[in-house]
């Protein structure tokens, strides 16, 4: 956390202001006293320049600090938080997203293969991308962990996208040799670290796009693949590359990696025995995991996605937060949609599920720890911490803003709550479509529901923002 404030307005370029409600954390609130967790202004303001967070704080001690700044932009009735982080997602499987879902194997079977083939077509995932940004805009998330598919195609298209808006996005090439249909199977295990490598040396750290090694899962490489994945995430991980694959979602996944790979203890050394398991490496669902894999992820600094939606939706199982977050080992938890076996692009939906999961459990996740995971709980998964997911100065200006009136209704629901996380736990359980009004990306203020263009790319912003009439509003 960088707890230092910058000199004020250092370089004298222009300033925007967002003022009010405000909320964002600085430490994990189910390893401390949550109390101490989080800062919140019931008037606040966050104050931004070169797409950066300048200052924040109380808008009566902030506003005399600037008084140059005039352009801001005021939300009386919405929390300002950093924009939501979802760990795991695949834009390409929005085209299926509420496809019958029998069990996990037979539903990548039926629908998810046949729906990533068309990804050869870079059209097709040009339009699919367009699609998925705008999806995750509008429910204010501004940083994905996104599985693309095989073909290098539909990773370009991705972070062309995520260019234009400049976002903050990771994704890669996945890796599959075997057990899928030869429509999406890797030519080869050579020939597929052959074409990660050009695109990692694409993307990685072109602006703010960073790259994933991405073997899908076990069952679908060849150990050869796997191993050559783990030289390749090994090669760059000192460069900030991550891998991203999906652990311990379902028992008969799970049975069948055990048959795969016999000699390996459990599920998570399968993946270490290939140099796979490192601090940047982020596991998907989690949900049957054996104590001596949790010390596994907890040593190896890993993140993990837990997935409500999708794991309810396909039958998986439930993620044990309480065992993830235990205080002696605790794992990085961040929120992930895992659309299209997640229902939904909305991380405060999917706060409501997982709220529901524990519950089962005989436990609870209030307010206070649910937007954690959807923000700094997320960067910490993704070893962002120190870049996006709190509001404090230095981070990048990614912010999402969530009303607290998005329905006549929820308005109404909100005069019978006593505070702030009252109200944020009402709206994540009633989980309404609209309820994050505006998404700024470093700064830029690319999705706004009230505007006439509702959608922006970071281009169309160039000089026109601090223009002196626009600062009047
Ligand atoms: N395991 C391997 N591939 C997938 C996928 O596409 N979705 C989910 N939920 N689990 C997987
Ligand atoms: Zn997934």
């Amino acid at each position: 956390m960088k707890n230092t404030p910058l000199p004020i307005n250092p370089d004298g370029s222009a300033l925007k202001g967002i003022r009010g409600h405000v909320l964002t954390y600085k430490a994990d609130p189910f390893l401390n006293d949550e109390n101490e967790c989080y800062d919140y202004y019931d008037d606040g303001m966050v104050v931004i320049q070169d797409g950066h967070i300048l200052n924040v704080g109380a808008y009566n001690d902030i506003a005399p600090q600037y008084p140059e700044l005039t352009d801001i932009d005021s939300y009386p009735d919405a929390v300002i938080m950093p924009g939501f982080i979802d760990c795991h997602v695949h834009y390409v499987q929005s085209p299926m997203i509420g496809s019958f879902g029998d069990t996990l194997l037979n539903w990548l079977n039926q629908y998810t293969f046949p729906t990533e083939a068309k990804f050869k077509d870079k059209k097709f995932a040009d339009e699919v991308a367009k699609i998925f940004f705008r999806q995750l805009l509008e429910q204010g998330t501004t940083t994905a962990n996104v599985f693309s598919t095989a073909f290098a195609e539909s990773v370009d298209a991705f972070f062309e996208e995520s260019e234009r808006y400049n976002t903050r996005m990771i994704s890669g090439k996945v890796l599959m040799d075997r057990n899928v249909p030869d429509a999406v199977k890797d030519e080869s295990p050579e020939e597929s670290i052959i074409v990660s490598e050009r695109l990692l040396k694409k993307w990685h750290h072109r602006g703010r796009q960073l790259y994933a090694v991405i073997p899908r899962f076990a069952p679908t490489s060849t150990p050869k693949q796997l191993e050559l994945a783990g030289q390749l995430y090994q090669r760059y991980i000192d460069q900030g590359v991550y891998m991203h694959t999906h652990l311990d979602e379902a028992q008969n996944e799970i049975d069948w990696v055990t048959q795969l790979f016999p000699d390996q203890p459990n599920y998570t050394e399968v993946y270490r025995h290939f140099g796979l398991v490192d601090r940047r490496s982020v596991m998907a669902h989690c949900c049957i995991v054996r104590e001596e894999e949790w010390q596994t992820l907890h040593n190896c600094q890993c993140g993990v996605a837990h997935c409500p939606c999708s794991n309810l939706f396909l039958g998986d199982g439930q993620f044990k937060m309480w065992e993830a977050k235990q205080q002696d080992r605790p794992v990085r938890v961040g929120m992930g949609t895992d659309v299209g076996g997640g229902t939904n692009f909305s991380i405060p939906r999917n706060l409501g599920e997982a709220y529901k999961v524990s519950m089962l459990q005989m436990k609870n996740i209030d307010a206070i720890k649910a937007f954690y995971l959807a923000t700094r709980g997320g960067a910490e998964a993704l070893h962002l911490e120190n870049t996006v997911g709190s509001l404090a100065p230095g981070y990048e200006a990614d912010i999402a803003v969530f009303s607290l009136c998005p329905s006549e209704f929820a308005g109404w629901r909100m005069k019978f709550t006593k505070n702030i996380f009252e109200k944020l736990f009402a709206l994540m359980t009633l989980g309404l479509d609209n309820m994050n009004i505006a998404t700024y990306v470093a700064g830029n203020k690319v999705f706004d529901r009230k505007r006439g263009q509702q959608y922006m790319y970071a281009s169309e912003f160039a000089e026109t923002e601090y223009k002196p009439s626009q600062k009047q509003r």
